[in-house]
């Protein structure tokens, strides 16, 4: 399938604050695609120059094959929801839905019918006469999506959308979302500085830095291949040495090797292994085997997170809590494995 949407080497300032730095990103037709960061790294300002509502300095923006900078918002055949749902509040359920197709000259019959669809679509059929201000947060969420899709947009932006709302009914909306998706078969942009999130919602997401997309790609791989420290910090917990790779040996600075290491020699380089990628170990053959002492441990439920100090790195293992396993204590004495296929080298 093709790229609907292409943001070539797009760079956004407000006076001296360089907001979005030489932004590359291809997004393919049909895809539910992430733009995942912290707070202030520029996502709502991307998402806002391919809506229409901001320029850039310099750089290219293509949607379906066309440069649209120039275009207006209404023009460019994408569908925005805001942070904040911005639903009007003077006007009916009905009235927000439609008003869109009114000002696009739609002929009544068919206005009433594309707003019954979609009313069915977000399951809010019962609800269509109410004020947003006799609605709940979540309720109000789908009026917002509502609102957007019944235009019928090529390209669908959504700007936290989620936010708002509680733990549980997050849940609820993040599958109605992707039905939502999967049946209208629309490229959608979802903006969140939520991993957990981002992971379970979408194809495909990048990650801004600073304004800098640090990575792209499907979640999968972003998490098993982080291109940088920045993507494998932010994409959950993970242990961290700093060393140089020697003759297939990595050698941290504090003096803790790890062989069998299929990287070419590197000098400054950095170690990064999941925690659930450590296995605790009583004897063994394997001349990979480290020792350790545990200095922490936290139950989270599933597992069980140790720290263990050995070579004076504390290093984090998950240990998958079946019930029957060994639970360690503070100060017992560990041997733990690391499978250097499961590790990964960055410079
Ligand atoms: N209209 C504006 N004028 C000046 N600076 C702005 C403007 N809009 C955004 N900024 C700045 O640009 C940077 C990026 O803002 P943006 O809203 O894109 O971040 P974000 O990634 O969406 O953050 P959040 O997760 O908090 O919503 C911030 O430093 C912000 O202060
Ligand atoms: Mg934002």
């Amino acid at each position: 399938m093709g790229n609907i949407i292409n943001i070539k080497n797009i760079n956004v300032s407000y006076g001296k604050n360089h907001v979005l730095k030489d932004v590359n990103i291809d997004i393919q037709e049909k895809d539910f695609f992430t733009f995942l960061g912290p707070s202030g790294c520029g996502k709502t300002t991307l998402l806002r120059l391919i809506a229409g509502f901001e320029q850039s300095q310099s750089g290219e923006l293509l949607i379906a094959g066309k440069e649209v900078s120039k275009l207006n918002p209404w023009e460019r055949d994408v569908g925005l929801v805001f942070q904040n749902y911005a639903l009007w509040p003077h006007m009916t359920v009905f009235k927000n839905i439609s008003f869109g197709l009114e000002e696009k000259k739609v002929p009544k019959n068919e206005i009433n019918d594309r707003v019954d669809e979609v009313l069915e679509l977000v399951g809010m059929q019962e609800l269509k006469h109410r004020y947003p201000y006799q609605l709940s947060g979540g309720q109000q969420q789908r009026v917002a999506l509502a609102r957007t899709i019944v235009v019928r947009p090529k390209v669908l932006l959504l700007d936290e959308p989620l936010s708002n709302l509680d733990a549980k009914l997050r849940n609820q909306m993040r599958v109605e979302l992707l039905e939502l998706h999967n049946k209208l078969q629309i490229t959608t942009i979802f903006v969140t500085h939520d991993q957990e999130e981002a992971n379970s919602i979408s194809d495909n997401i990048a990650i801004f830095n600073d304004g800098i997309i640090q990575q792209v790609g499907a979640p999968i791989d972003l998490y098993n291949h982080p291109k940088n420290l920045f993507v494998a910090n932010f994409l959950g917990t993970i242990n961290v040495l700093n060393g140089e790779i020697q003759n297939g040996y990595f050698k941290s600075t504090k003096n803790f090797k790890l062989q069998n290491m299929e990287s070419e020699n590197k000098s400054n380089c950095s170690l990064l292994i999941r925690p659930q990628n450590i296995t605790f170990i009583r004897r063994s053959e394997t001349d990979q085997l480290f020792e350790g002492k545990i200095e922490s441990k936290e139950f989270l439920g599933n597992i069980i997170r140790y720290q263990v100090l050995s070579n004076d790195h504390l290093i984090t293992v998950d240990n998958i809590h079946e019930g029957k396993e060994k639970i360690f204590s503070r100060n017992e004495n560990v041997e733990f494995f690391i499978n250097p296929e499961m590790s990964q080298v960055i410079q």
